[in-house]
């Protein structure tokens, strides 16, 4: 079964209990909760007492870190609530070390790959993440139309794994909506993130049915 975590970006905040309650009764696996720092990516989004806030509902966490030096916040990010902690490549030279500090944490780790990102290093630290996270935008904003160039990564990440008899969760994040979901869980992808597609849907229990519905 492919899941679904809908992006927390797309949601009004003015309703916030309601948001998150209405795609938890829509079936969603996790609540994606996007953080920017304004120079890993040219946007700021929200942190932490918005995440005291989040956890509080039915949701697990998905924290996907868009930020620089994320090592410096692994542990208030796991003692907030996160139930996966997700780290840019090219926002650490230490990307093992950030790995084992999430961990250790006792969240599940994952890695994020921009656009421009080859897959190859993940061979090198195999057994040490839980999850890959494909980004098929260029991150930063919501709203985005994918990046078709970034589709095969997905596929390129599931060989991979493969070849090493490894079974991490496959993440694809931005612009997945009902026409290209199919086509995401057919390359490999295992979760699946959607901020307007879900929380912009007249009926985000039938996209997320849909999408349980495949793989
Ligand atoms: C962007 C974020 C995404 C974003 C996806 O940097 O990582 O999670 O909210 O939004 P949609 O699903 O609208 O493309
Ligand atoms: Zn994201």
């Amino acid at each position: 079964m492919t899941k679904v975590a809908p992006s927390l970006l797309a949601a009004d905040f003015l309703h916030l209990e309601h948001e998150i309650g209405r795609m938890a009764e829509a079936g969603a696996d996790y609540l994606h909760f996007d953080v920017m720092d304004g120079q890993f990516v040219p946007n700021i989004s929200f942190g932490f007492p918005l995440m005291a806030a989040a956890r509080k509902g039915p949701l697990p966490l998905d924290v996907h870190l868009m930020i620089e030096r994320p090592e410096q916040f692994i542990d208030a990010f796991a003692k907030a609530g996160a139930s996966i902690i997700t780290v840019h490549q090219e926002a650490t030279k230490h990307l093992d070390r950030c790995l084992h500090m999430i961990r250790d944490a006792g969240c599940l780790a994952g890695i994020a790959l921009n656009p421009h990102t080859a897959p190859d290093d993940l061979r090198y630290l195999m057994g040490e993440f839980d999850l890959v996270l494909v980004m098929t935008i260029n991150p930063g904003f919501g709203g985005q139309k994918m990046l078709p160039g970034c589709i095969q990564k997905i596929a390129d990440v599931r060989a991979l794994l493969d070849s090493y008899g490894r079974d991490a969760i496959i993440e694809v994040d931005g612009g997945v909506n009902m026409q290209n979901a199919a086509l995401l869980s057919e390359k490999g992808a295992s979760l699946l993130v959607a901020g307007t597609a879900c929380f912009g849907a007249e009926d985000p229990g039938a996209f997320i049915e849909h999408i349980h519905s495949l793989g």
